[in-house]
């Protein structure tokens, strides 16, 4: 089996994915006709043109304005499901599923419309597909620590639905302390801590991740290489990277696919797995992310099975659940 087809054909775990960022622009259309909200664009291409971006502020203020057309329990099972059907179609057999309720209970929508939506899709497509999902809760750090306490709060009577909180948004600038307490109170409401750091941010946030947010993965973490005592902790702690080698791409992270540095991080040990993080905005989802990543960087086959073993020995599955695909 070639390589391509072996990545096809491999079962997969994602583990850093927005559900906003899976919005295709067609589904975004049919559900801002349905709800008349009027979008800032005539047709499906005019969208895609926008979709340039030089930094991840500029990309997030599209994906916030995309959003915004989603105000039903229905829009957000459907965004739900068009995900699952891309999962099911490129063999991702288990799911980690980030979702922003401030992006929408900013805009008037409850909590529990975003939430009963995405629930309702996360059932259909275990008995649809076969594939088991979590959902990650992630605080937008653009936004105060007193914001993300009263999300936490909604949130408390879902919990039985969310494995783990994130923090995502614009890094530079809302550095993880911002967001300690709201963590600490977080982890004793019995959600595992996550978040992005060190995308566009320094290692130094990644430090702080680490230390003040306790958290048990980082989201991108690519600068951690600028420091070679933060590498050796990742390594030694077995702190798990979810790397988006599209989304850097898209962002500006990396210049050139051919520069991306996941090669390096599997040589140094660290424990790297690859995913989409807004697949609809940068132009792919698993697959195409495994491939192109591939074709770029040279990967071997075992390369490629490491990095699967990764997505699965380190998503948040109890160890029991994790022995199914190991
Ligand atoms: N980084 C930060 N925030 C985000 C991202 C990302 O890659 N995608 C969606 N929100
Ligand atoms: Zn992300």
């Amino acid at each position: 089996m070639n390589i391509t087809e072996y990545i096809k054909k491999i079962p997969k775990a994602e583990l850093h994915l927005h559900i906003e960022g899976s919005f295709e622009p067609e589904l975004m259309f049919e559900i801002a006709q349905r709800n008349q909200v009027k979008i800032p664009y005539q047709s499906v291409e005019e969208v895609k043109k926008a979709y340039q971006f030089s930094c991840l502020q500029d990309f997030l203020d599209i994906y916030y304005a995309g959003a915004s057309v989603l105000l039903y329990e229905k829009d957000f099972y459907d965004l739900t499901m068009a995900y699952f059907a891309h999962c099911a179609e490129e063999n991702v057999v288990h799911t980690e599923i980030m979702f922003d309720p401030q992006t929408h209970t900013k805009r008037g929508v409850s909590f529990e419309t975003v939430i009963k939506g995405i629930q309702k899709a996360r059932e259909d497509a275990k008995e649809k597909y076969g594939i088991s999902s979590l959902l990650i809760m992630s605080y937008l750090r653009h936004l105060s620590e007193e914001d993300a306490f009263e999300t936490l709060e909604q949130s408390l009577p879902y919990k039985h639905l969310i494995k783990a909180v994130g923090l995502d948004s614009s890094e530079k600038g809302n550095p993880p302390s911002k967001f300690e307490k709201v963590f600490e109170a977080s982890i004793k409401e019995g959600y595992v801590p996550v978040a992005h750091a060190g995308e566009e941010g320094p290692a130094e946030y990644i430090w702080e991740a680490l230390d003040l947010l306790k958290i048990a993965r980082i989201d991108h973490g690519n600068n951690c290489l600028t420091d070679k005592v933060l590498v050796k902790r990742l390594v030694d702690e077995k702190i798990a990277l979810t790397v988006c080698p599209l989304s850097n791409l898209e962002l500006k992270v990396v210049d050139d696919l051919k520069d991306h540095p996941l090669k390096k991080m599997l040589n140094l040990g660290l424990k790297a797995t690859i995913n989409s993080d807004d697949p609809a905005y940068f132009g792919g989802y698993m697959n195409a992310n495994f491939l192109q990543t591939a074709e770029a960087l040279d990967l071997t086959k075992e390369d490629i099975k490491t990095l699967v073993k990764n997505s699965f020995e380190y998503s948040l599955l109890s160890d029991d659940e994790k022995q199914k695909y190991l």
